[in-house]
């Protein structure tokens, strides 16, 4: 008799959960296991393999496993990749559009952003990749951009002629080269070599970056510029999207939503430790008064053509 139980018992869990997962969505990003967009994907992955009955299985590749950014969007658009969280950086060759948030010194703090991006204006650049066989899913993020060099850098003029590492990002380019500098538009993949073989001078990316890839080997100055909020943009392959139920597509944009607000906080946590880590390996922080730079850039939006004049008053206008 018990041991009928037990088997019955048994019967009743295997069938209840599919041995198998059904679904399967390679999703892939550019850093590594210690950023916050690694642990948010893990969550996010939980959260849809439960709801799931295990149904869905999320397999998370970082560190460029499925190529640098640009062409993990590729992927979204052939197929060959379903999920990818990435940079603004190539992101404007497939949506034109999203050269607003790319505006240094356009969000006041982080609270603008989230209102931004969690609102209308957000809702509304993520509808742009629709049209381009991709489905944008939710905005995560890489964090506060600030630069980096082997010298100090506290004012434009520093920046004269340094060879500066910048994402293949135009508004990006645009406004480094506006600062003084020589713009280097470079795939992750090859920016500590070159920063270690004085290919380039000096680069600029979220403490996180910094920090999870060890930067303070090949550069000793860490000015905390902010200069440019950067997204993770969570997008997936349109093809794959509308191969879904309704039921498991809003699994997934439910834990996505959820996976948004663990991502942030998890930014905020990890950003005061990775700081106080970078001081520790030796890397002079820098305070730095950004007025002259927000001045020299103060008419760099009306020189970008992608860059609508009723987005832009809609941002300022939450801030
Ligand atoms: O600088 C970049 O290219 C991006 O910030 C990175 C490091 C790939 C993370 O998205």
């Amino acid at each position: 008799m018990l041991r009928r139980l037990i088997c019955a018992a048994f019967l009743a869990t295997a069938l209840a959960q599919p041995a198998i997962a059904e679904t399967v969505i390679k999703a892939g990003h550019g850093t590594t296991t210690g950023h916050p967009t690694h642990f948010a994907l893990e969550h996010f992955a939980k959260l849809v393999g439960e709801r799931s009955n295990g149904d869905i299985k999320i397999e998370v590749y970082p560190d460029r496993q499925l190529g640098e950014e640009r062409e993990m969007v590729e992927g979204l658009q052939f197929g060959s990749v379903d999920m990818a969280v990435v940079s603004t950086g190539p992101l404007l060759a497939f949506s034109p559009d999203l050269a607003v948030v790319d505006l240094p010194f356009l969000f006041k703090d982080s609270d603008h952003v989230y209102r931004v991006l969690d609102g209308d204006v957000g809702s509304e650049l993520l509808q742009t990749f629709d049209s381009r066989g991709i489905h944008g899913l939710a905005w995560w993020e890489n964090g506060w951009r600030h630069l980096t060099a082997k010298k100090d850098i506290s004012k434009p003029e520093d920046l004269s002629g340094l060879k500066l590492r910048t994402m293949q990002n135009p508004v990006h380019m645009a406004a480094f080269e506006k600062l003084g500098a020589s713009a280097v538009p470079m795939v992750w993949g090859e920016v500590f070599t070159s920063l270690g073989q004085g290919v380039i001078d000096a680069q600029e990316n979220p403490i996180t970056v910094i920090y999870v890839n060890a930067l303070w080997e090949v550069q000793s100055h860490l000015m905390l510029t902010g200069h440019v909020y950067g997204p993770h943009v969570a997008l997936f392959s349109k093809m794959k999207w509308d191969s879904l139920t309704p039921e498991q597509q809003s699994i997934i944009s439910e834990a996505a939503k959820e996976a948004t607000t663990f991502q942030r906080e998890k930014s905020a946590e990890l950003e005061a430790d990775y700081l106080a880590k970078l001081k520790e390996n030796g890397m002079t922080v820098v305070e730095v008064d950004t007025t002259p730079f927000r001045d020299a850039l103060r008419d760099l939006a009306a020189s970008q053509q992608n860059i609508k004049p009723e987005m832009l008053e809609r941002i300022n206008a939450a801030a």
